[in-house]
C-alpha cells in the first residue's frame, strides 16, 4: 500500500511539473539562460561531507537543467563551471573539478547527443589539464551537428580578461588596417569577445544567496534579467528553473526605453 501511494505521489508530482513546463512553454522563453552554479561547498559542510562531494552533487544538477532547458526550448544555457580565479582553490579539489567535464560527457554524452544538444566551451583552454580539454573537444566533435539546445561551459573563464583580450584583438585588427575607428561600435566589439556565437543572455540565474556577478559575463549581461535564490546549487531542481523562468516571463524588458 505505502509503495502504491509513493507512486502514485510520484506521478501526480512529474504530471503537475508536465503542466508547469506548458504553461510557461505558451510565453516566449529565454533564448539565452546563464547560470552561476554556486553553494556545492556548502551543501557539502552541511552534510559533513567534503567539498568535492558537492561538486559531484552539481553535476548531476547539469544534466537535469540541460535536459529541462532543452525541453524548454531554451536555445543558449551557459554555465559558470570554473573561473579564472578559482586555480585559488585547494589543489584536490581544483583536480577534482577538473575530472568532472570527462566523468559528466562520460556518462551523459549519448544522452545528450539523442537529445540533439550540442555542447561548447568558453573560456581558456590552453591552461586546462589534457583530460579535461579532449573530453570537451570529444563532446563538441560529437554534438557539432545537433541543432537543439546549447549546452556552454564557462570554464577557466574571466570576464575582465576576455574583455581585455578583445581590446587587444582590436587594437592589433585596427594596426593591420583591418578595423578602422569609426566602424567600432557595440556589436563589431561584441564579436571580439568569445561569445561571439551566442546572443546575450537574456536571464541570469546565481544560486546560493550570494548577490555578485563573480566576473562572469560583465558585457554580455549588460541588459539580462537576474534571478537570485537562496538555493545551494545541488538543491536546485526543475521546479527553480521554472520559477526564475516564470518571474522573467512576469518582467517588463524595457532595455533603456520606457
Ligand atoms: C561554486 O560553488 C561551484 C564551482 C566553482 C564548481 C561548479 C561545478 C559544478 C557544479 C560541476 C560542473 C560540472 C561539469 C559537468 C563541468 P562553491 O564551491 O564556491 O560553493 P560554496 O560557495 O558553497 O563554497
Amino acid at each position: 500500500m505505502l509503495n502504491k501511494f509513493r507512486l502514485w505521489k510520484k506521478s501526480t508530482t512529474s504530471s503537475t511539473l508536465r503542466d508547469k513546463i506548458n504553461e510557461i512553454k505558451e510565453l516566449p522563453v529565454p533564448e539565452h539562460v546563464a547560470i552561476i552554479m554556486d553553494g556545492n561547498g556548502r551543501w557539502a559542510k552541511k552534510r559533513a561531507l567534503p567539498r568535492i562531494a558537492g561538486h559531484h552533487e552539481g553535476m548531476k544538477v547539469v544534466r537535469k537543467t540541460t535536459m529541462l532547458a532543452n525541453d524548454l526550448g531554451v536555445k543558449t544555457l551557459t554555465l559558470y563551471a570554473f573561473s579564472t580565479e578559482n586555480w585559488k582553490r585547494p589543489k584536490n579539489e581544483v583536480e577534482y573539478i577538473m575530472k568532472l567535464p570527462a566523468e559528466f560527457l562520460g556518462t551523459f554524452l549519448p544522452e545528450l547527443v539523442k537529445n540533439n544538444v550540442q555542447v561548447k566551451m568558453m573560456g581558456y583552454k590552453d591552461q586546462l589539464p589534457v583530460h579535461t580539454l579532449r573530453a570537451i573537444e570529444k563532446a563538441i566533435e560529437e554534438t557539432k551537428n545537433n541543432n537543439g539546445l546549447v549546452l556552454n561551459f564557462a570554464l577557466n573563464y574571466g570576464s575582465r580578461a576576455e574583455i581585455l583580450d578583445a581590446v587587444k584583438l582590436v587594437l592589433n585588427d585596427s594596426k593591420n588596417g583591418i578595423l578602422k575607428e569609426a566602424d567600432l561600435n557595440e556589436e563589431v566589439f561584441s564579436s571580439y569577445l568569445m561569445t561571439s556565437d551566442f546572443a546575450d543572455p537574456d536571464l541570469l540565474i546565481r544560486t546560493s544567496g550570494e548577490i555578485r556577478l563573480s566576473n562572469f559575463m560583465l558585457w554580455q549581461l549588460a541588459y539580462s534579467e537576474l534571478w537570485f535564490t537562496e538555493v545551494l546549487w545541488p538543491d536546485f531542481n526543475e521546479e527553480h528553473l521554472l520559477e526564475a523562468i516564470e518571474v522573467f516571463q512576469k518582467r517588463q524588458r524595457r532595455f533603456g526605453g520606457i
